[in-house]
């Protein structure tokens, strides 16, 4: 049985009994709108530790101004559901007060690897996730936290921003989950129009397409190129990028030797903003 937790008092207490038992504790942050792809990190936690908490807050901080923060898809009932056939502890759903209360004024800022891709084009974005997620890992106290791979630059963010400050949980990134047609599962897949839904898949395929070139050692700056370009000759509104970069580093690479690399797109597809990465050999 889920038990839905919504002040600080009672999943410290709730902790505190479980660290008296020396029982381990995954931790997985989300914004609710639960789909398969979450459902792998808490199966992925579920399978190294004892306990589950699951967090559900659409954190106002990282969205921009101009962003989808008012009509983030609001799914809680169907979520809770979700959280409790797939047997998590706990559901920590704070209210945005009890997360950012009057006065609040702490950031955490990681620089460098948040610059490039979709630091370039959502500008303050990972400030919020990094302030954020900073908040959720005291307050999961946990030994691991799961992150997808699909936000493969907020998983290196979150990596830099523990080892940093050195926050005793260790980071866990979940691959990547696919509809059968390629399409990473993401909450923003819903504001897709049918038309829009399958023009969607492209954009995995394309970019396969793009990191098989660069990985039969294709220049990375033309084939992102005219990967872009297909990508709009597809359906796609607009690309804020198409990038071949290092995996860990996320700095352009133009040459990368095998498996070093990723190429990384974000599009624009009717009202959605869809993301992606793959390897590059
Ligand atoms: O990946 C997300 O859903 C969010 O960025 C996260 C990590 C839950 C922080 O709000």
């Amino acid at each position: 049985m889920t038990e839905v937790i919504r002040d600080v008092a009672s999943l410290r207490m709730l902790q505190a009994s479980w660290r008296r038992a020396g029982e381990s504790v995954g931790l997985v942050p989300t914004m609710g709108a639960l789909h398969a792809g979450h459902m792998a990190l808490v199966n992925a936690a579920r399978e190294e530790c004892r306990h589950v908490i699951a967090t559900i807050f659409v954190n106002p901080t990282q969205f921009g101004p101009t962003e989808d923060l008012n009509a983030y898809p609001d799914t809680f009932d169907a979520d809770l559901q979700l959280l409790r056939d797939n047997e998590v502890d706990v559901c920590f759903a704070p209210m945005r007060e009890l997360m950012y209360p009057d006065g609040f004024a702490t950031t955490v800022k990681v620089a460098g690897l948040t610059e490039p891709l979709c630091g370039a084009t959502r500008p303050g974005h990972f400030d919020g996730v990094t302030q954020v997620v900073a908040k959720l890992l005291n307050l999961g106290a946990a030994d691991r936290a799961y992150f997808g791979q699909k936000d493969w630059q907020q998983l290196a963010v979150v990596r830099q921003m523990v080892r940093d400050l050195n926050f005793p949980t260790e980071i866990i990134g979940v691959p990547t989950v696919r509809a059968n047609d390629g399409l990473a599962l993401s909450s923003r897949n819903a504001y897709l129009s049918a038309a829009e839904r399958e023009i969607a898949p492209s954009l995995n395929r394309i970019i396969r397409n793009a990191a098989a070139q660069i990985a039969r050692g294709h220049g990375a700056a033309g084939v992102c190129e005219a990967a872009a370009h297909e990508l709009i000759k597809a359906g796609f509104q607009s690309v804020d990028y198409l990038e071949c970069r290092d995996a860990k580093t996320l700095q352009q690479a133009e040459r990368p030797a095998k498996g070093t690399a990723r190429v990384f797109v974000a599009a624009k597809l009717g009202k959605a903003r869809l993301i992606d990465n793959v390897s590059v050999g």
